[in-house]
C-alpha cells in the first residue's frame, strides 16, 4: 500500500496586496453580485473572468422556480465568455458573494467575510477550459481575507479528465 499526498498552496491576501488588474477583477465580481437573480436563496454570487484578449466578462447566479434549472455565477460567466469569445483563453477568475446587509454576522456591508469557493460542478466546468487554454488563476474574495490559487486543478484534485 502506498499513500499519496495531495497538496494545495493557497495564498492569503488583503485587497491592497492584489495587483491592479486583480483588484479590478474583484470589483467586477462584487458588482456582478448586484445583477444576480436569487429570489429563492437570497445569496447573490458574482464572478468575473479575465480573458486573454483583455476583456472582463461577468456572470451572476440565476435561479429558477424549478430549482435545478438555475445556474451558478461561475458557469454563467464561463459559458457567456466562451460563447461570445470562442477560442479565447481564460486567465483569471474572481468570485464574491453578497446578501442583504444586516442579516448575518458572517457578512460585512453585505459581502461574505470568508472567501467564496466555487461548487464542484463549476470547478469541473472551469477545468475543461483550463485544459483547453492553460491555467486559470482563482481569486476567492472575502471581506476579511482573499485567497488566491494558481489554477482550477488545485481546487479539484483527482478530477475527471476523460474528454
Ligand atoms: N452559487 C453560485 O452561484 N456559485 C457557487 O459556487 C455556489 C453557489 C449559487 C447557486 C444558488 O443560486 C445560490 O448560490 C445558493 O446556493
Amino acid at each position: 500500500m502506498k499513500t499519496l499526498e495531495i497538496k494545495s498552496l493557497i495564498g492569503e491576501y488583503s485587497f491592497s496586496e492584489l495587483s491592479e488588474i486583480e483588484q479590478r477583477l474583484v470589483d467586477h465580481a462584487k458588482s456582478a453580485t448586484q445583477r444576480a437573480y436569487a429570489p429563492f436563496s437570497k445569496y447573490q454570487v458574482g464572478a468575473a473572468l479575465l480573458l486573454d484578449n483583455g476583456r472582463i466578462v461577468e456572470g451572476s447566479n440565476q435561479e429558477n422556480a424549478a430549482y435545478p434549472s438555475g445556474l451558478c455565477a461561475e458557469r454563467t460567466a464561463a459559458f457567456y465568455a466562451s460563447s461570445a469569445n470562442p477560442g479565447v483563453a481564460f486567465r483569471k477568475i474572481a468570485i464574491a458573494a453578497w446578501i442583504k446587509p444586516g442579516e448575518n454576522e458572517n457578512f460585512e456591508d453585505g459581502f461574505q467575510r470568508n472567501p467564496v469557493s466555487p461548487c464542484g460542478g463549476c470547478r469541473q466546468a472551469l477545468l475543461e477550459y483550463e485544459h483547453l487554454y492553460g491555467d486559470i488563476e482563482v481569486i476567492l474574495y472575502g471581506g476579511d481575507k482573499i485567497y488566491k490559487l494558481p489554477s482550477i486543478k488545485s481546487l479539484l484534485p483527482l478530477a475527471f479528465t476523460e474528454f
